[in-house]
């Protein structure tokens, strides 16, 4: 695959096969995706893979705490709930996903089953939990690397056949994520990546989300 292909053929991956990914294969992965830039080549980002046993612990702690209304403890911050044309797009994706997945608006017990695939990450093999130096904490530029680093990672996921979701579900609950990933204290957890084999009849996998024209997203300056 070209480049290209990798970036208009990548979708989110909701759907997995139970096999394994090798240890050898993510560290290809994250060796291409560290090839990011980074705010003076400061590379803040660290990475938790996690598999098997810790991460059914993961996956049920977050989940057993969500379902007995623990409030979130995400470590980054999430804003005021998305508005206007923020929350058009938002609920457009949820449509289109929902769509193809055959859940009816009203049926409360599949939309809520959906959100608990989100909890568990999708019951992928793998999660890549990725964290930041503590001391690059006040510096907006540290997420924003840890954005160009996750793009990368996906992208080089899937010119290798794997799929990924990036995810803020997963680790709703950052105690558990700490305790079972063993995160060291001097780490921020920023964001979370489930991966692994797409599998093929998922219908949710074959979603391709809407994007904005680049007329709409960009202005010109000085092009005559
Ligand atoms: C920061 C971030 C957080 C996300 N969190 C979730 C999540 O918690 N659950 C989920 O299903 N998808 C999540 N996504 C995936 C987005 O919904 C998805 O990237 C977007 O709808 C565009 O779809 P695409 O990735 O298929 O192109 C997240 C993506 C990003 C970048």
């Amino acid at each position: 695959m070209n480049y290209d292909e990798v970036v208009l053929g990548r979708r989110s991956i909701r759907g997995y096969k139970p096999d394994p990914v090798s240890r050898e294969l993510i560290e290809e992965i994250l060796a291409v995706a560290m090839r990011a830039p980074s705010s003076m080549n400061s590379q803040p980002w660290n990475f938790y893979v996690v598999s098997g046993e810790p991460l059914r612990r993961i996956r049920q702690g977050n989940t057993e705490r969500m379902l007995a209304g623990v409030p979130q403890s995400r470590e980054f911050r999430t804003g005021q709930p998305f508005a206007d044309r923020h929350r058009e797009r938002q609920v457009g994706v949820a449509k289109q996903l929902f769509a193809a997945m055959g859940i009816a608006r009203d049926d409360k017990d599949a939309r809520q089953d959906w959100v608990m695939r989100g909890f568990r990450q999708f019951d992928a093999p793998v999660c890549v939990i990725v964290t930041y130096d503590r001391a690059l904490q006040d510096s907006d530029d540290t997420p924003f690397d840890c954005g160009a680093v996750t793009n990368a990672l996906v992208n080089a996921a899937w010119s290798r056949g794997l799929g990924t979701v990036i995810n803020s579900q997963g680790i709703m609950q950052s105690l558990v994520v700490r305790e079972y990933a063993g995160i060291a204290d001097d780490q921020i957890i920023m964001k979370s990546i489930a991966l692994g084999w797409p599998e093929e009849g998922f219908a949710a996998n074959a979603v391709v989300s809407e994007r904005r024209s680049v007329n709409e997203a960009a202005t010109f300056v000085g092009f005559g």
